[in-house]
């Protein structure tokens, strides 16, 4: 049967998708709340379970996963979802436009130093006849995002999220429930004296890695000939919302500490909306060998070395590779 052509709102983002990304924004508003809870919302610890990744599974991971899980399905805009915490692909409705990649709870390791956390989030369309148990309609490359974003459980709920025609912050008033567009169009400055990256793991790094964070270390006294500052939140959505609000280099290289597992962020859920949103603001986001978006993905889960931000600082990042 042929698909109607989707309403469009003025903007051009079709009205299905703004329904859908509504319904994102509800499960996001209940995490919200029940973080904001604290211990007093009996979510807090581990389970005593692992998800697909061999990592412990914290209670608000699981809690986080099931609402957006249920809220999306139920939504009837989604043909299947993938998570984080979720092995395979889930199917939805058959006849949904959309599927939506998931992290539901990401930066965990905070969860229980009441620290920042958020949720990142991808949609993609699928073909008319796609198999909704078939977690091969999830093997797009992120240049077929229709939108990402990611809400940020800070000391003010914030959402970042782009369609593809800039990125927009917005911030949840406690008091109405809504998200207020409190910034629009919000662009990376593409000179940056600011990097993050995970320096525990500097002797296991490949030698361009290196090589370039010893320049920035070296400041002043070295060939960069200025000082840099060093900034860690251990959760990709701080640091990425760090960048993008006063700008930054974020690197999760490539690191030879497990044989099994050179790279730690994931493709699906990580990179490509992160991506999307970066380069919406103007910066870059690569691998040491070429654009994250325009990767074929292998697997849900899969794996990416990640270099984004201040578009000129991730050039000199890449040259070192040259
Ligand atoms: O989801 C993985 C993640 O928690 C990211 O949010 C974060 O950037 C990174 O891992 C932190 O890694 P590490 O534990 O090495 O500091
Ligand atoms: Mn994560």
């Amino acid at each position: 049967m042929q698909r109607l052509a989707p309403a469009l709102r003025e903007d051009g983002v079709p009205l299905d998708l703004i329904s859908l990304i509504k319904t994102i924004l509800a499960a996001c508003k209940e995490i919200s709340f029940r973080v904001g809870q604290g211990q007093m919302s009996g979510v807090m610890g581990s389970t005593l379970d692992e998800n697909i990744q061999g990592e412990v599974q914290k209670r608000l991971d699981v809690v986080a996963n099931q609402l957006f899980k249920d809220i999306t399905l139920e939504s009837g805009f989604v043909r299947a979802i993938s998570s984080e915490e979720e092995d395979t692909s889930v199917p939805g409705n058959p006849n949904g436009k959309y599927i939506v990649s998931f992290d539901p709870l990401d930066g965990s390791s905070n969860i229980d130093i009441n620290s920042l956390i958020g949720t990142i989030f991808s949609i993609m369309e699928v073909d008319e006849d796609a198999d909704p148990s078939d977690p091969n309609i999830f093997m797009q490359p992120g240049t077929s995002q229709v939108c990402a974003g990611y809400v940020l459980y800070g000391p003010s709920t914030m959402l970042a999220m782009t369609t593809g025609n800039g990125t927009h912050f917005y911030t949840l008033d406690r008091t109405h429930g809504s998200f207020m567009r409190t910034e629009r169009n919000v662009q990376i400055e593409p000179e940056t004296s600011e990097f993050a990256v995970n320096m525990s793991n500097q002797r296991f790094w490949h030698e361009p890695m290196k090589n370039y964070i010893d320049d920035l270390v070296a400041g002043s006294d070295g060939p960069r000939g200025r000082n840099f500052n060093m900034r860690w939140i251990a959760a990709m959505v701080g640091d990425v919302h760090r960048v993008l609000v006063r700008g930054g280099i974020f690197a999760y290289p490539a690191d030879t500490k497990s044989a099994d597992k050179p790279y730690k962020l994931r493709l699906m859920y990580e990179a490509n909306p992160m991506s999307f949103l970066v380069e919406q603001a103007g910066g870059l986001s690569v691998t040491s060998t070429g654009r994250i978006m325009e990767m074929e993905p292998s697997g849900i889960h899969q794996r990416v070395e990640v270099i984004l931000g201040a578009k000129k600082e991730v050039e000199k990042c890449l040259s070192y590779y040259k």
